[in-house]
């Protein structure tokens, strides 16, 4: 008898709290359903984080005249995984700008940021400089223009490339570090590595300086790397060859690569996706084939004109 009572309370219990659930779960239903149509961004917020990089409403603002300059407006850009984006657009665009915001260089006190650079869930512009400095050189990479005033000419190549690991990696040693350095040398197909660790930079070429840094900034293995015009200054064999290099360490190491160029030739050989900015301004963005195939706006219409071809000389057989 008792049993059976203990029984029936315990059904009728179940029976009010599943009741109780049931109507808590209503609540919270109409609470979603109230908030989606309240901010109906809110499921696209969502999908954003699972992005690796996603820049939202970015504009930065430079306020050291009387006049204040707004060099990048609302520039909305995302990256996955391994993805290569190709960001182009004329000088002064406002390329440079983004690169060093999203590398978290842009620390100035007379600049304004607003909106957000979100890298892998943490938000980069209100960062404490401690927790960026944490980041930079080890989730992300740059490579910038001009490898001769980026590697310090009074140290060895060696103790340069090595110089992310000595701050990142403070537990591993100095053999430890050595051989790291010299397989990323050979990683960047820097044939006689052994000499080029023990050089200085005004002792190899341009174009072994520029691998030189990819090296640098590869070694801890970034999930994203940013090439700010990485090609610039070397001649249009070596320009290929380092964006060959920058396509295969894309493969073998899943490396984002943010690549910013003036060569659209270069981009559209190495890149999946690009944008195109123009005056601080996202004019256009889309998958390679979409931008260089079928471009919607004037402007890309334009670059892409303006990209030189190669153009046969008339033969006897040909002309
Ligand atoms: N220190 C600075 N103070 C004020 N304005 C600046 C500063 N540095 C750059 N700018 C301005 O920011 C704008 C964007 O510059 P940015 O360097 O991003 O251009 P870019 O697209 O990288 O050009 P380029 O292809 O020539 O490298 C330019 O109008 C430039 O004049
Ligand atoms: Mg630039």
């Amino acid at each position: 008898m008792l049993g059976k009572r203990r029984e029936a309370g315990r059904s009728s219990r179940l029976h009010v709290l599943g009741t109780a659930s049931l109507k808590a779960a209503r609540g919270h239903c109409g609470e979603l359903l109230t908030l989606v149509k309240r901010f109906p961004n809110m499921l696209e917020d969502g999908r954003r984080q699972a992005k690796m990089l996603d820049v939202i409403d970015l504009t930065l603002e430079f306020h050291d005249h009387l006049i204040p300059e707004t060099v990048v407006e609302h520039l909305n850009l995302h990256m996955d995984e391994g993805d290569i984006v190709g960001l182009v657009g004329e000088s002064g665009s406002g390329k440079s700008m983004t690169a060093l915001a999203v590398a978290g260089l842009l620390r100035r006190h007379d600049m304004k940021k607003t909106g957000q650079i979100v890298f892998q869930g943490k938000e980069l512009l209100s960062c404490p400089r401690k927790e960026l400095r944490a980041l930079q050189g080890d989730e992300i990479g740059i490579v910038f223009q001009e490898p001769m005033t980026s590697l310090n000419p009074v140290y060895r190549i060696g103790w340069q490339v090595e110089e992310s690991l000595r701050i990142h990696r403070p537990a591993m040693g100095k053999d430890e570090r050595r051989q790291h350095a010299m397989e990323m040398l050979s990683a960047v197909e820097l044939a006689d590595p052994e000499r080029i660790y023990a050089s200085y930079p005004h002792q190899i070429s341009g174009g072994q300086r520029q691998r030189v840094m990819i090296a640098a900034a590869m070694i801890c293995a970034p999930k994203l790397l940013i090439a700010d015009e990485p090609t610039t200054a070397l001649d249009v064999t070596v320009q290929l060859q380092i964006v060959k290099l920058l396509m295969k360490l894309n493969r073998e190491r899943k490396t984002a690569v943010l690549f910013i160029s003036h060569d659209l030739s270069l981009v559209k050989r190495l890149c999946t996706r690009i944008v195109v900015m123009k005056d601080g301004r996202i004019v256009e963005q889309g998958s390679m084939q979409d931008i260089f195939y079928h471009p919607q706006e004037d402007y890309t219409q334009k670059l892409i004109a303006a990209i030189p071809r190669c153009v046969k000389k008339p033969t006897a057989t040909n002309a």
